[in-house]
């Protein structure tokens, strides 16, 4: 034969047996692969150690790595950023399951590890509403009044309340975790996130933070609670580094997470972007294993912020357990960490085990068949109930309010007809509808001018076509005021009854506001003086509405105009429960829970927010240290336009005598005041206990807020005991020189107020000998010593 034959018949021969082999290799390997899967051990059924022990390395540094998130395609992304969001290859399979969520976990079927869905947060559900442009079935999520509009109605059932609504909608949407509550502390009115946060003080936003934890939770959905911690700006949020004293820390912006923490144990944290003392939060293991693990109890897991940080491997050994939205390059570098021994394999396992016993608790891993048809009215009624009990009436000259439904209301300002019912970003929410401040008036039965309606819409209308179109992170200029000239606000004061300016501002994620923005604009004041000079020449009435995301300046104004609500951002039912307020419906019951100040440059940290160089911000310290908010006016004694813990309500309440269960505190001691409703309609009061601790070793604010609590609903005449409780843990303040809580012996003055500027009753107690109350680890000191700010150095 032929060779050149031969050969060809050799090459048949060896490629149909290699293909044979191959085919047997093939075979072999995946019922390996399939006899592995089936008999590798399934989470439920085996134990969280036996699924880890089975997993490879792959495997666990997958599960600690998000899968990414879509951007949106059009956006002006740089490609830097798109590549952070990228996830791995398949994720888009998931990221389907429910579209428009911020997060997907990694799903292993072959254990059983289901994947979860991560929603934003904290104002209500934020998912897509409308899907590959099929309208017949819609995803719209109640819009809930921002957090701090709730945090004013100091009342925790009633966030507890708005939590368990929240709950039920992110359960019946498909989402395992809620990325919320958002709890830092309002540090500075210009913080263009502090429509998302509580207070400016950690009891306040603790246990509201607390309550919402709680009601979401019993939905059988988790929580993150975020962003922790120091995040009090958006300039330059990724990267600047907060220097701030390990006592700041302890007792102004750690203490709120502690106690949400503590009283309802979320399912997960998220550290923040910002890095603290010269260190990313997510990178510092005495951040969130010393403090929050050891010291505190926490039981869950950590993520970062979306993008957050800049190192996996610091991430993985500070117990910062899950990378977030996450990407292919991550996975990547953990793996190349253990190969080379930069990265025990032991700690990766312990984040992965963290992560899989939340896995284990998340509707997905349950297999739970939401329905895509949460009761969005009945979570309408919460939401209108929870804004109306917490609005906060400023002022209220010879009984304007409530207003009276007969006549012609003039109803002024953009936002009569434009409300902003939340602030702009990942805090936002695709709501169905949103009720306008002319439309609640209307449906209570008011008569609106209708002239001002149609010219009002027709020039916001306008407005909003000639300006350029809105991005998630860019922030337009709010729509300048129409001008209301006087001879115009004169024809307005004679064809109507009553005059209300609803005043509209927004903020949101990624800028904070500027100093001007603290003070009304031109046309803004204008408006103001023209309309209430014209409505007062006839003896009628002038309303303001403040439909805004920030403290602005009222001290300026406030003479001129007889009534001032304060709505803050009230959610989809805005115009509903502004209504119910105005309409005296509903009185009144919601206090400040952050101070206005008179001026800007009257806040502590108003010469040095955002930080330095004033250009591009790299570097921002507290010098306040913990003299933030009243901590700062009531003891420095600056006067501010409104107290923290202010606000009117349509009766009058009295303080009883102020009860102390003794004079000598042995542990603990009871306080109780009796309230009774003095005037003639039905309202709740908020009781607001203060602490006035004696300063030896160390200074202190001149009294802390220790405990409040809110009323039933009084009837006229009617009483009601409030009582607390004092602990030991409340006559203790951080000494960082000894790195413990301290009571300090002497005498305790316990002040029962109004406001932090109000107080009506107070007593006393000794407390014998010092106590130590906690003993912390000596962690999170700033690189140097900073030159705080301290009354004795003031004087
Ligand atoms: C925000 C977080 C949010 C996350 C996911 C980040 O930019 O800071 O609050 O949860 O995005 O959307």
């Amino acid at each position: 034969m032929d060779s050149n034959i031969i050969l060809i018949i050799k090459v048949k021969f060896y490629s149909k047996l290699i293909k044979k082999l191959s085919f047997l290799i093939i075979l072999t390997l995946l019922s390996t692969a399939m006899a592995h899967s089936q008999s590798a051990p399934k989470l439920g059924n085996a134990s969280i150690n036996k699924v880890v022990g089975a997993m490879t390395l792959q495997e666990k540094a997958e599960l600690v790595v998000g899968m990414g998130m879509k951007l949106p395609p059009n956006a002006n992304i740089p490609d830097s950023i798109r590549k952070k969001f990228q996830g791995v290859p398949g994720a888009d399979k998931y990221s389907l399951k429910v579209k428009g969520a911020a997060g997907w976990t990694h799903p292993m079927p072959q254990y059983n590890i289901a994947s979860m869905v991560l929603s934003d947060g904290p104002a209500g559900v934020r998912i897509q509403p409308i899907r590959d442009k099929d309208s017949s079935q819609t995803y719209y999520a109640t819009a809930f009044p921002v957090a701090r509009l709730l945090a004013c109605s100091w009342d925790t059932s009633l966030v507890e309340n708005v939590g368990k609504a929240y709950g039920n909608e992110a359960h019946e949407y498909g989402i395992d975790i809620a990325l919320a509550p958002a709890m830092n502390i309002h540090r500075n009115p210009l913080g263009g996130r502090n429509f998302e946060y509580y207070s400016e003080d950690p009891e306040i936003a603790g246990k509201m933070a607390a309550a919402m934890v709680r009601g979401i939770q019993s939905q059988g959905v988790g929580t993150s609670i975020k962003h922790f911690v120091a995040n009090n700006q958006e300039t330059n949020r990724q990267h600047i580094n907060t220097i701030v004293s390990e006592r700041a820390l302890r007792e102004i912006y750690l203490r709120g997470f502690k106690i949400a923490i503590k009283e309802s144990q979320p399912w997960t944290v998220m550290s923040s972007y910002n890095k603290l003392n010269g260190k990313y939060t997510s990178q510092r293991h005495d951040l969130l294993t010393t403090v929050l693990r050891d010291e505190w109890g926490f039981k869950g897991f950590v993520m970062t912020d979306w993008t957050g940080g800049d190192n996996p491997i610091a991430q993985m050994k500070a117990g910062n357990d899950m990378l977030m939205p996450g990407n292919a390059n991550q996975i990547k570098q953990i793996m190349k960490a253990v190969k080379s021994g930069k990265l025990s394999e032991k700690t990766l396992d312990r984040n992965v085990a963290r992560i899989l016993k939340i896995i284990r608790k998340s509707p997905s891993f349950k297999n739970y068949n939401y329905s895509n048809d949460p009761n969005l009215k009945d979570h309408a009624k919460v939401a209108r109930q929870a804004a109306a009990q917490s609005m906060i009436l400023l002022k209220n000259r010879n009984q304007t309010l409530p207003l009276m439904k007969t006549g012609s209301i003039a109803a002024l300002g953009n936002a009569s007809y434009n409300i902003f019912i939340g602030g702009r970003g990942s805090g936002s929410v695709n709501e169905a509808y949103k009720v306008q401040l002319n439309q609640g008036l209307t449906d209570a039965g008011y008569h609106l001018n209708k002239y001002l309606k149609k010219e009002y819409e027709h020039y916001i209308k306008k407005a909003k076509a000639s300006r350029p179109k809105p991005s998630f992170f860019s922030h337009p200029a709010p729509i300048p005021e129409m001008q209301i000239s006087a001879d115009r606000a004169r024809e307005e004061a004679k064809n109507n009854d009553v005059a209300i300016i609803t005043i509209g501002r927004n903020a949101g994620e990624g800028a904070d506001l500027k100093k001007s923005n603290f003070n009304l604009t031109d046309k803004e004041k204008n408006l103001i003086s023209t309309v209430s000079k014209a409505f007062h020449a006839r003896g009628k009435k002038v309303i303001v509405v403040l439909n805004i995301s920030n403290a602005i300046d009222v001290a300026s104004w406030r003479n001129q105009v007889d009534a001032i609500l304060l709505a803050w951002q009230p959610g989809q039912e805005a115009g509903h429960a502004i209504a119910d307020v105005l309409s005296g419906k509903v009185d009144p019951s919601g206090r400040l829970a952050t101070t206005f100040p008179v001026h800007y440059s009257d806040v502590p940290s108003s010469s040095y927010f955002p930080g330095k160089p004033a250009k591009n911000p790299q570097e921002v310290t507290y010098r306040e240290g913990i003299y933030t908010g009243y901590r700062y006016y009531d003891t420095f004694d600056v006067k501010p336009a409104y107290a923290f813990g202010y606000g009117l309500s349509y009766t009058n309440f009295s303080f009883g005598n102020l009860n102390l269960s003794s004079s000598k505190f042995n542990g603990k001691l009871k306080a109780s005041i009796k309230v009774t409703n003095d005037g003639n309609r039905a309202g709740k009061e908020v009781v607001q206990l203060y602490l006035s601790a004696p300063a030896k070793a160390i200074d202190k604010p001149i009294k802390e807020l220790k405990g409040f609590a809110k009323t039933k609903l009084l009837q006229p005449g009617e009483s009601q005991t409030i009582s607390f409780n004092i602990t030991k843990r409340d006559l203790a303040s951080f000494n960082p020189k000894l790195s413990s809580w301290r009571a300090e012996a002497g005498t305790y003055v316990v002040k029962i107020g109004a406001s932090s500027r109000d107080i009506r009753k107070q007593g006393s107690f000794d407390l014998a000998k010092a106590i130590t109350v906690e003993k912390d680890q000596p962690v999170l000191q700033p690189p140097h010593k900073i030159n705080e700010l301290s009354p004795a150095a003031h004087k």
